[in-house]
């Protein structure tokens, strides 16, 4: 939560700089934070990697990337003076001690140069099983003694159960204070999605509406039109469930569920969605039987292109042919409090569906009583209002209207927030929002261990249940679908239907 205030002078150490992470993500990001002035003077990336790569080299790699993966664009070339030089690079054996004294030596001179102590920010944009030997051996290095100055970011996924998760953050709490720990869960730095708190706790029309009393279900869809591509390897042993549902889509639940938090501090937005993690309805076996659908994608044709099945694609690249890993997953969860007892939340997420969209649609109670006669109304609907994450970015209230005329014909029109209308400023890419939150210190938009740890137990009898399966019946859905038959039946059996995505899509 920026807050127009620049960083101490900053070094960035990316471990995993010469990965995918870096390439498209992390460097686009610094890049748009230095075009847009938010970076220190003082500033210096360094990337390091098992290739043996120069500064220069590195430097270069760094700009082909930004040229492509930047949202603002082509790097212009009296821009990169500026930034490029801040780069380095340093090849480094993360088991060796020796590898951390150079990080030492390097970040010494950098210092020395600037004639100022500067903050170090460690991100770990590498393979989770290096995770701990990367945290213990920067505590031993001495690198990360200095608890305000020294930060540690982790991306997902954090932990492979619940027991994994309860191992790191006891290794990682060991060894830091909390206030130097930064878990990454991109959504939460996704624009719209802080807007969903702004639009709740900045609004006073909202609050008596957000409740069982008006409210008769949520729906969160985070469906993609890709496949699992090169991603296969990480993928095949990780599914839907732990990928997408564990963290993003809980994330989104919790902000919709939660409580007013008594201000906007990291620790006050925090304990208000681990509450509503901790209010989450347990699943017993039967009711993964009753409450949960999962799918894994068949081959098809998507926009005109012939593309093949998960499990063919696991055979390609040497994994299982007859792996049961999978790619969609639908549940209906309860959250079990005075806010929200009764009112079903269904997630859903997949891989290779037909659209690109991350949508909320919260649907109200309808009318206690319609004194309208029946054929007048055109369309019916009970109110909805609809968040568009991504691509398209709004909020649409659906409400009934009068149709001009002299007749009374009732039909359903949206009011409408729309970014692309409302404003002309490019929002910034979540990673942009993150790292500048990290350099300022400020972990609002940050997971905590123990949310993370309370996540992991709610999904873990759903992942238990599903592993113990023996016959999985894969492919279920094919390419370019909305799922599985069985998704559909999950929200018809109460009498629902999942709702449309909006037409503007995301490749
Ligand atoms: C990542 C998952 O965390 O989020 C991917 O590992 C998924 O499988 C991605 O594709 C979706 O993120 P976004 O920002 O493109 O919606």
């Amino acid at each position: 939560m920026n807050t127009k205030i620049k960083s101490q002078p900053t070094i960035f150490v990316i471990f995993g700089g010469t990965g995918d992470l870096n390439a498209r993500k992390l460097a686009p990001a610094l890049y748009n934070l230095y075009l847009e002035g938010w970076l220190p003077e003082q500033f210096a990336l360094i990337g390091t990697g098992r290739s043996k790569l120069t500064d220069k080299e590195f430097e270069e790699r760094m700009l082909k990337d930004i040229n492509e993966f930047s949202r603002s664009g082509e790097v212009k070339e009296d821009k990169w003076p500026g930034f490029g030089p801040n780069i380095h690079y340093q090849a480094a054996d993360v088991q060796d001690a020796k590898t951390y004294k150079e990080f030492a030596k390097r970040i010494q001179q950098l210092e020395k140069d600037w004639k100022t102590p500067a903050n170090v920010i460690y991100y770990l944009a590498v393979a989770p099983n290096f995770f701990p030997i990367i945290a213990e051996n920067l505590a031993k290095a001495g690198l990360t003694a200095d608890a305000d100055r020294a930060r540690i970011v982790i991306e997902k996924p954090f932990g492979h159960d619940l027991e994994s998760a309860r191992e790191l953050n006891k290794l990682l709490n060991g060894i830091y204070e909390d206030k130097q720990l930064y878990l990454i869960d991109h959504y939460l730095g996704k624009e719209t999605v802080q807007n969903i708190m702004a639009f709740r706790f900045a609004n006073a029309i909202m609050e008596p509406l957000w409740n069982r009393n008006a409210i008769e279900h949520v729906q969160i869809s985070v469906t993609e039109q890709l496949g699992v591509g090169d991603r296969l390897g990480y993928y095949d042993g990780s599914g839907a469930l732990r990928d997408m549902i564990q963290n993003h889509l809980l994330q989104l639940l919790c902000i919709v569920a939660m409580e007013p938090p008594v201000n906007f501090t990291a620790e006050e937005v925090r304990d208000r969605k681990v509450d509503v993690l901790r209010a989450m309805r347990r699943f017993t076996p039967e009711a993964v039987r009753d409450n949960t659908v999962r799918g894994q994608y068949g081959a098809g044709w998507i926009e005109g292109k012939q593309v093949p099945g998960y499990r063919e694609e696991a055979e390609q690249q040497g994994a299982n042919s007859q792996s049961n890993t999978e790619t969609f997953a639908a549940i209906k969860f309860f959250v079990d409090n005075w806010r929200w007892q009764g009112v079903p939340f269904y997630l859903r997420t997949g891989k290779r569906l037909h659209r690109s969209a991350s949508v909320i649609t919260i649907q109200f109670k309808d009318v206690p009583h319609f004194i309208f006669p029946t054929e007048t109304a055109e369309t019916r609907r009970q109110n909805r209002l609809i968040i568009n994450i991504q691509p398209e970015m709004s909020i649409r209230l659906q409400v009934q209207a009068k149709r001009p005329g002299v007749d009374m014909v009732l039909n359903t029109v949206d009011m409408v927030f729309d970014y692309k209308g409302t404003y002309v400023a490019q929002a910034p890419e979540a990673y942009e929002t993150l790292l500048l939150d990290v350099m300022l210190g400020d972990q609002t938009l940050f997971m905590r261990g123990d949310q993370v740890e309370e996540a992991w137990d709610l999904v873990m009898p759903i992942l238990n249940a599903w592993e113990n399966r023996v016959s999985q019946n894969f492919p279920n859905y094919s390419a370019d679908s909305w799922g599985p038959e069985s998704a559909e039946a999950l929200v018809a059996k109460d009498g629902y239907h999942w709702f449309t995505i909006p037409l503007e899509t995301k490749k």
